[in-house]
C-alpha cells in the first residue's frame, strides 16, 4: 500500500525538518521542490540559472518548471510513498499533482497543515543553517550543532545559510504564501484531506502529532 502526504505551511514552518523525520525507517521519499531547484542551480543547468534570481527574490518559480520536476521524479522513483515538501504551492500545482497520482493509480492520502505564527517564522528563518552535504537543518538557538561548525549527522563542515533567508526576501515569500499557497488549505479541506498540526510546538512534539495523523490515514 502506498501513502502520499503533503506538508503544507509557510516558509520556516518546519516542513523540511519534519519531512526528514517522516521518511526515516518508512522507505518513503521526500520530494522537496526547493531542494530540487537549489540542486539545479548548484549544478549550473540552464533551468537552474533561470530560477536563481526568482528564488533569491522570494517569488514562486513557474508552475510549468516545478510540475515538470515532480513529474520526472514520480515517473522515475519506485517508492511506497512520497512526502511532498513545498509542493504544491498553487491551485494549478495541486490539480497537476492530483492528475499525476491518478495516472499512477494513487492519490493524495493526507495534507498536513503546519500552523505557525508569522513572528515565529521570521525568528526561525533568520537563525537557520543547513548542512551542504547531508541536508540536516539547524538553528542558531533552538538547534545548534553539538560541535560548532560540524554537522552532527555526517561530520561535514560545509554548513550554509540560504541566500533567500533575509528580511526582504522573507517578506516576499510570506506574501507569495498568503496570496498563492494558502488557498490550498480550503481546497484540501473541501476534499476532506486536511489535518492541521500545531507547528509552534517543540520539534519532537510536532513529530508526534504527525505520527498520529499518519496512523489515522
Ligand atoms: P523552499 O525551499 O520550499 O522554502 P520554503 O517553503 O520557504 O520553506 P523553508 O525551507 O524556508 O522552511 P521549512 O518549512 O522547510 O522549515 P525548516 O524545516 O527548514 O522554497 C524556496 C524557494 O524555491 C521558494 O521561495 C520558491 O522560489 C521556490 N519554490 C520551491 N517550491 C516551489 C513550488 N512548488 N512552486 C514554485 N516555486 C517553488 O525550519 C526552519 C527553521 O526552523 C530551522 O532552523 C529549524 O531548525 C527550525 N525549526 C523547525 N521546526 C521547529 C520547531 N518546531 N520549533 C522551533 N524551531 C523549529
Amino acid at each position: 500500500m502506498t501513502v502520499n502526504i503533503i506538508l503544507l505551511g509557510p516558509p520556516g514552518a518546519g516542513k523540511g525538518t519534519q519531512a526528514r523525520r517522516m521518511v526515516e525507517g518508512r522507505g518513503l521519499v521526500q520530494l522537496s521542490t526547493g531542494d530540487m531547484l537549489r540542486e539545479a542551480q548548484a549544478s549550473g543547468t540552464e533551468m537552474g540559472k533561470l530560477v536563481a534570481q526568482v528564488m533569491k527574490d522570494g517569488k514562486l518559480v513557474t508552475d510549468e518548471i516545478v510540475i515538470g520536476l515532480i513529474r520526472e521524479k514520480l515517473e522515475n522513483t519506485d517508492a511506497p510513498g512520497f512526502i511532498f515538501d513545498g509542493f504544491p504551492r498553487t491551485l494549478a500545482q495541486a490539480d497537476a499533482l492530483g492528475s499525476l497520482l491518478d495516472g499512477m493509480g494513487q492519490k493524495v492520502d493526507g495534507v498536513i497543515e503546519m500552523q505557525v505564527d508569522d513572528a515565529a517564522l521570521v525568528e526561525r528563518i533568520s537563525g537557520r543553517y543547513t548542512c551542504g552535504n547531508c541536508g540536516e537543518v539547524y538553528h542558531d538557538t533552538t538547534k545548534p550543532t553539538k560541535v560548532e561548525g560540524v554537522c552532527d549527522v555526517c561530520g561535514s563542515t560545509d554548513l550554509r545559510r540560504r541566500p533567500d533567508d533575509n528580511a526582504d526576501s522573507l517578506k516576499t515569500r510570506l506574501l507569495e504564501y498568503y496570496k498563492k499557497t494558502s488557498p490550498l488549505i480550503g481546497y484540501y479541506y473541501a476534499k476532506g484531506d486536511l489535518h492541521p498540526v500545531d507547528g509552534m510546538a517543540e520539534v519532537d512534539d510536532v513529530e508526534a502529532q504527525m505520527e498520529t495523523v499518519l496512523k489515522s490515514l
